[in-house]
């Protein structure tokens, strides 16, 4: 025995009301009115639909109805025009206190009801793959180096650490570049081996606190650093080599094309790109988190301290990624290490 859900609220105007009721409710408001059945016709008021539940209005006298916080909140889809509109009425908009994952706003109804408009955030994704970064930052290179949660055992971070040398061994076969451009750059994991084949390089990244780490780690005067969001950036030049290091499988698949077509112009014809990713290994990650599942492209991750973030994790097989790096102008030689990374060295056609 249990309650399923709420069928209907009912609120309360003065007797005699409906008409500015009506006026309120229907006209300004846009709700549709709904037939009363015959037996309660004659109580005066009125019936709403409001999505796949009603609102009934109802009538009565001698209440004071400014002095409860008692209200109905309806969800719109669009709070800023909704604003506008009752601004437009002259109604008076008041203050409502914020609440994580809502917009709102509050009036009151001719008769002093409290009405709330509420609208979701829509889930950002993205801001919280930045905001996981961020918060990580200090903590990041546990990850590559097997530390804490990723210490899989003696065997295991040994594959990792000869799979890892053996995608460095492949980035050091480019010849040495005047001008690298790193996107996503992190804490300096793969700065540090640019630093060896390249003379200056830019590096990216949205998150200030790894920069910060990666700037004070390398101490090189040749690198410029930038706080950039990828999904904002538009390359200013061309460079000779363009290196992302566990980045692509971040990137969402709406913003896959429109990122690598800036990738694209960011390499000059001729020049290099370089690309170092995950397979879905389970041992990649920490110890607590939940194995990848082949059908989804977003993965909870978990700080040291138990917060928990939701960041896109897309990989790929080398054949598509060779493909997909193909129809933006590059000839891409994908391959992968026995069980932890995709790499790639594309020449820009
Ligand atoms: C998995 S880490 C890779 C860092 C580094 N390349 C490495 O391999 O160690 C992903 C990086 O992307 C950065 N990032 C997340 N969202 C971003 C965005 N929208 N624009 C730029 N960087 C972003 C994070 O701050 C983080 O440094």
């Amino acid at each position: 025995m249990k309650i399923t859900r709420l069928n209907h609220a009912q609120i309360t105007i003065p007797k005699g009301a409906e008409a500015q009721g009506r006026t309120f409710y229907c006209d300004i408001l846009g709700l549709q009115e709904v037939e009363k059945p015959d037996a309660l016709k004659g109580r005066g008021g009125f019936w709403l639909e409001v999505g796949d539940m009603q609102v009934h209005i109802g009538t009565e006298d001698g209440v004071d109805r400014a002095t409860t916080k008692a209200h109905l909140a309806y969800q719109v889809d669009d709070l800023a025009s909704w604003q506008k509109h009752i601004e437009n009425q002259n109604i008076e908009i008041g203050d409502s206190v914020p609440i994580p994952g809502y917009e709102r706003f509050e009036i009151r109804d001719p008769f002093g009801n409290r009405v709330e408009f509420i609208q979701p955030v829509a889930d950002n994704a993205l801001q919280q793959q930045i905001d996981y970064y961020r918060a990580r930052a200090g903590e990041y290179d546990e990850w590559f180096y097997r530390m804490g949660r990723y210490d899989h055992g003696k065997a295991l971070n040994q594959q990792w650490f000869d799979e890892a040398k053996q995608v460095m061994e492949m980035l050091h076969q480019i010849a040495m570049v005047d001008e690298a451009l790193e996107l996503a750059c992190g804490t300096g994991i793969w700065t540090e081996q640019l630093l060896k084949i390249a003379r200056h390089i830019t590096a990216l990244d949205a998150s200030p606190e790894v920069i910060a780490i990666n700037r004070q780690k390398l101490a090189a005067a040749n690198i410029d650093y930038q706080q950039v969001d990828l999904f904002q950036w538009q390359p200013e030049r061309g460079y000779d080599l363009v290196l992302f290091g566990f980045w692509l499988s971040h990137v969402p698949p709406e913003k896959l094309d429109s990122f690598l077509a800036s990738v694209s112009q960011a390499v000059k014809p001729g020049g290099k790109l370089f690309i170092v990713d995950s397979q879905p290994a389970g041992t990649s990650s920490a110890s607590n988190h939940q194995p990848y599942e082949a059908e989804s492209i977003r993965h909870v991750r978990k700080l040291n301290d138990g917060r928990e973030f939701t960041i896109y994790k897309i990989f790929y097989e080398p054949a598509s990624l060779r493909e997909k790096l193909a129809s933006f102008g590059f000839d891409a030689d994908v391959r992968v290490t026995d069980n932890y990374f995709v790499y790639t060295t594309a020449t820009k056609l």
